[in-house]
Order: C-alpha cells, then structure tokens, then sequence
C-alpha cells in the first residue's frame, strides 16, 4: 500500500519558467486512492450475463522475446507484462494518485456514491482496481487482463482474472463503472466499436463508461525541446507505428467520438498534462515531473522494443537499434533545460 507524504518544503532546484506556476502543497496519503478521468459517459441500457473461465498454467509462464516477457493470448498486443513493465504501471497509478489528491473522490469521476459492480478493463498491475475495492468495501470489483498480475495482496471484494476482453464477456452481472486505462494501440477500430458496443451492453442503467488514455507526443510550450531531439521525433515514430500494425496509437484523440457513437450519453472531458522530469515550480507538478522520469526509465524499452523491431520505419528496426534510441530518451529526459510534457 503507497504511503508518501509531500511537505510544503520550498524547493528552488526549478529550471526555467513554468505553465504549472502555482502554489506548494502539502498533504498526507494514508489510503492509496487515486484515479484520473480523461472521458466519462453515462450509459442508459439493460441486458442479460454470462459465465466466467478459467486460467492455464502456458497463461502464466508467458512467452520471451528481446529478453521481454509478454502474454500469450494475444499476438497483437505491444506491450511486455514482467517486472519492469508493471513497474512503470505502478509510477503512472501514483502519478495520478498525486495529481488527484485534492479530489473528494480521488479513484474516479464518475458520479456514483455507492457502486456494486465495478470493472477494470486492462488492469495491467491491477492497483487501480486493488484501490476502488480497497475504498468502495462494499462493491466487487473485477480488473481483468491477458497476463496475471503479480500483485502479492488483493481485497477479498477483488477479483484480477486473466481474460482477452475482446472475446465474449463471462461476468454474470453488469457494472456501474467500468474503467480503462492506457489501452491505446491495443485494439484496431472495429475492435474498438465492438468493445464499445460490449461496455454499453454491459452496464446497469445509468452506470458510466470512465477512460484515462495517454499521448504518445511529447509536447513542449517553450520552445525548449529541440526539433532533431529524440523526444521530438518519439510520437510521430511511434503513431506511425500503429499506422502500419492497424492499432493506432492517437487513442487520446479518437476514444470520445467512439464512445459517444457506441450510444453513451452525458459525456464529460478532462485533460492533464504531466511534465516529464522536476523542471515545473508548482510543487505537485514538479513531483509528477521526478515520478514520470522513473515511470519512464523503467517503460521506455518495453514501450519501443515490440513496435519498433516489427514496425519501425523505414525498415523494422533491431533490438540493439531500440536500445539506442531509449539510450538516447533517457538522455533527453534528464536534460534539466527542457520542458517537456505528456498529454493525458
Ligand atoms: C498500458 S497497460 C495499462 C494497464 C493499466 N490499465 C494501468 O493503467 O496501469 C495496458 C494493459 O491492457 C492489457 N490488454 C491489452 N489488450 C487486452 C485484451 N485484449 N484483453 C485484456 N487486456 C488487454 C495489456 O495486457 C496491458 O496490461
């Protein structure tokens, strides 16, 4: 369970102007709740349930490739699921625990007070879902992805399972909340519309879709990130990347119209920007900033390594190319004269 604490200590280790100018914070976490919301929709439907499935041992042992490990349900999916990429899952739930701690209800904001059924599409690590069961005590909360995750501790009213969301959903009940994060360059569009098409199909009525995605650009407001820099070039080579798996990567830019076409209604936009690295002044952001350098140290490779060595361009590039080029981000990442910035 995280438990930090950020004093009201000034820190005048800022380089450079800010966009997050503000004032310094302190608060005090004890509970580990936190969530950010880039969309949410209410959804007004009924429909009946189905079964539940089971795990296999060839689930759990995974498949290696470049020294990664990945799941083996699905071929088409980017990302690896070992140590190192939950790692970096777990530096991105902080930094959204951190950005949202002045929140009433920091986990998510859809308007619910007392959800029964609650899911989490892609858990990966499964710590948001971990977090919603460990504050809502009264509901069930499933979070569900291709690889089990490593989590040692789970709330009794807490269920991580292994399931390939686009294959027929097994749950015997419908949700109040069903939850995505950083699902983006998971899915190819009519994937996209049928998953849409099963989260509305299975929610109570008046429950609500709520999605978080990221990205992939790194931006920059003060012309402090060079054009020929590594992290210029990391979005543009990294969307041309879903352009040619057929599983864009510009989910952030094309999620709401989906949902709102799948028929969800009364829908809400939020964007967050997280700096990456300490150059901010305002206190909170210049935390996300130092807690997105380590999210990014450790995602980096497992980001880069199955797009770039099947997808890059002009030719699919090699392991040791890939590793280059994260040698070359981290670099830039560490660079204390540029300002730069994710999207959420
Ligand atoms: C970038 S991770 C994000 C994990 C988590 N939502 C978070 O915010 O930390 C995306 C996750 O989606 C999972 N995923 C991708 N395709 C999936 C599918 N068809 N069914 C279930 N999970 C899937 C991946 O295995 C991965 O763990």
């Amino acid at each position: 369970m995280w438990q930090f604490v950020l004093t009201s200590t000034k820190d005048d280790n800022t380089d450079g102007d800010s966009a997050y100018d503000g004032e310094y914070f302190s608060y005090d976490y004890s509970r580990p709740w936190a969530n950010s919301v880039t969309l949410f929709a209410a959804c007004l439907t009924d429909k009946p349930f189905r079964e539940t499935t089971s795990l296999t041992s060839s689930i759990t042992r995974g498949r290696l490739e470049n020294g990664r490990k990945y799941q083996t349900l699905r071929e088409d999916y980017w990302g690896p699921s070992d140590g190192q990429q939950f790692e970096s899952m777990e530096m991105i739930h902080l930094m959204f625990l951190i950005h949202d701690h002045l929140e009433p209800n920091p986990l998510f904001r859809s308007p619910i007070k007392d959800p029964k059924n609650i899911l989490d599409l892609g858990t990966g690590k499964g710590d948001w879902a971990i977090d919603v069961a460990d504050k809502f005590a009264n509901a069930t909360v499933h979070g569900v992805d291709l690889f089990p995750p490593p989590s040692p501790w789970v709330p009794p009213n807490c269920y991580l399972e292994v399931e390939d969301i686009l294959q027929d959903w097994t749950w015997r009940h419908k949700f109040d909340i069903i939850h995505l994060r950083l699902l983006f360059g998971a899915f190819t569009d009519s994937e996209w519309e049928d998953l849409y098409g099963k989260c509305f199909a299975n929610i109570e009525p008046g429950g609500w879709i709520e999605q978080v995605e990221g990205d992939v650009r790194v931006l920059c407001d003060d012309d402090t990130l060079p054009a020929d820099s590594s992290m210029a070039s990391w979005g543009p080579q990294f969307l041309s990347c879903g352009e040619r798996s057929c599983r864009k990567l510009d989910t952030i830019d094309t999620f709401m119209a989906r949902i709102k076409k799948a028929g969800f209604v009364d829908v809400h936009e939020q964007e967050y920007k997280f700096p990456v690295g300490p150059w901010a002044k305002n206190k909170v952001y210049k935390e996300l900033g130092k807690i997105n350098m380590m999210h990014w140290d450790a995602g980096l490779e497992g980001w880069a390594l199955w797009l770039l060595t099947k997808y890059g361009s002009p030719t699919p590039w090699t392991k040791e190319e890939v590793q280059v080029y994260v040698a070359k981000m981290k670099l830039d990442m560490k660079d204390p004269k540029i300002h730069s910035y994710v999207r959420m």
